[in-house]
């Protein structure tokens, strides 16, 4: 294994990444550090991270405006597959690293460079996203895990790093570690490792309290071409605006909030705070609209293909041929997921209470209706239902012998 030369580094702007650029150097050899910085809509204030890399001994250093391929390539297939891993986390954070892994990838082969680099640690779902990311699209290619081998406690980390002019964070640290991106927050640790303290009003920024949203409810309605998210309100909006838009109206109402238990890939359970308003509200409205347009043995085995697709990226498998295959499902089954949602906002609840699609609606008015209009034939019920029981009925007569 030679030792690599040149490195491109996912950087954060974070102590971690930071203090990763000298260790590279210091520790493995590496010549030339170029650190890439991502905007996946987070909302940082770019220019001072890729000066930051820069103070910290990066050669180079690049900023890359992710937004709208993470939204339009990872955001609206997961709202397409209505992806919620163990029933229940929309994945804000797991869609994020595929993206990132795969613009490493470019850039190290544009660049020339011999090896990418990240400072996840060993405990989390995040190194396991990159690694196996980057495997799969390029195989050959060596990844360095500086954070994950050097050992040193959060202390000796800031130490390490001011021996190279890398400053302490400044502002009193806050105990949370923090994820964010357009799609959501994820908050971990601090108070919150007690699963049975509760989420301090402090550790929210999305959304407000069920006690300061508003005392009126608000109803909206979200509009599907082949189940992507197109309008708010009868409005079209660009993907990037229409998620924003939507993080604000639903996180005023204070929807969006969860406080769970997960499994992460490496075996522990840990406990997560997130806030995804925007995206929890499109997977809600989404699958009313399915509920609508596609027939009852579509949605019974998408859902089990959902099931699989969101442990699938949760747990780093996203460049996969298993995935690319349910893939092809989905897309098939959104031809039909054309309509308009409505929903009520109130004080953390987002209540769906009406649905229409004028061209795939299944909903048939003269079958359902229990008035004069209606055209089903009841009479046809009494021969179907003699065949649908008759395994019960000879079933019982056996046993009554
Ligand atoms: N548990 C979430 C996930 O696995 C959030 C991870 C947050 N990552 C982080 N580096 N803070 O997707």
């Amino acid at each position: 294994m030679g030792q690599a030369k040149k490195v491109v580094l996912a950087y954060s702007g974070g102590v971690d990444t930071s203090v990763c650029i000298p260790y590279l150097k210091e520790k493995y050899g590496v010549e030339e550090v170029i650190a890439f910085a991502a905007d996946l809509g987070q909302g940082d204030e770019l220019e001072p991270i890729r000066v930051k890399a820069l103070d910290a001994g990066a050669s180079d250093s690049i900023v890359g405006d992710l937004i709208k391929p993470f939204v339009e390539e990872f955001a609206f297939p997961a709202i397409r597959t209505n992806a919620l891993y163990e029933g229940r986390y929309p994945l804000s954070t797991a869609l994020a690293r595929p993206l990132i892994a795969r613009r490493l990838v470019e850039l190290a082969k544009e660049l020339g460079a011999d090896a990418v680099a990240h400072g996840c640690t060993g405990k989390g779902n995040d190194q396991v996203r990159f690694d196996v990311a980057i495997a799969a699209l390029a195989p050959h290619l060596k990844v360095l895990t500086p954070a994950r081998e050097w050992g040193m406690s959060r202390e000796e980390t800031i130490a390490y790093g001011e021996l190279f002019g890398i400053p302490a964070p400044v502002t009193k640290k806050s105990p949370y570690s923090i994820d964010l991106n357009l799609l959501g927050r994820s908050i971990e640790a601090g108070s919150l490792e007690d699963p049975m303290v509760a989420p301090p009003e402090e550790v929210f920024a999305m959304t407000c309290s069920i006690a300061q949203a508003p005392d009126a409810a608000e109803e909206i309605e979200l509009g599907f071409e082949f189940g992507n998210p197109v309008s708010i309100n009868g409005v079209i909006l660009e993907p990037v605006k229409l998620i924003d838009q939507l993080n604000k109206l639903a996180g005023k109402h204070g929807f969006g909030r969860l406080d769970i238990i997960e499994n992460r890939v490496v075996g522990i359970k840990s406990r997560e705070i997130y806030e995804t308003p925007g995206l929890l509200l499109l997977i809600r409205a989404h699958q009313e609209l399915e509920s609508l347009t596609l027939s009852a043995d579509v949605l019974q085995t998408k859902v089990q293909l959902e099931r699989k697709w969101a442990d699938l990226v949760y747990q780093g498998l996203w460049f996969t041929p298993l995935k690319e295959a349910i893939d092809a499902f989905i897309d098939k089954t959104q031809i039909d997921v054309n309509g308009v949602v409505k929903i009520r906002l109130h004080k953390g609840n987002a209540v769906v209470v009406g649905r229409s699609s004028s061209i795939n609606s299944l909903y048939i008015p003269s079958m359902a209706t229990y008035g004069k209009e209606d055209e089903f034939n009841h009479k046809a019920a009494e021969g179907f239902i003699y065949v649908w029981g008759l395994p019960s009925r000879l079933w019982a007569s056996n046993k009554r012998k």
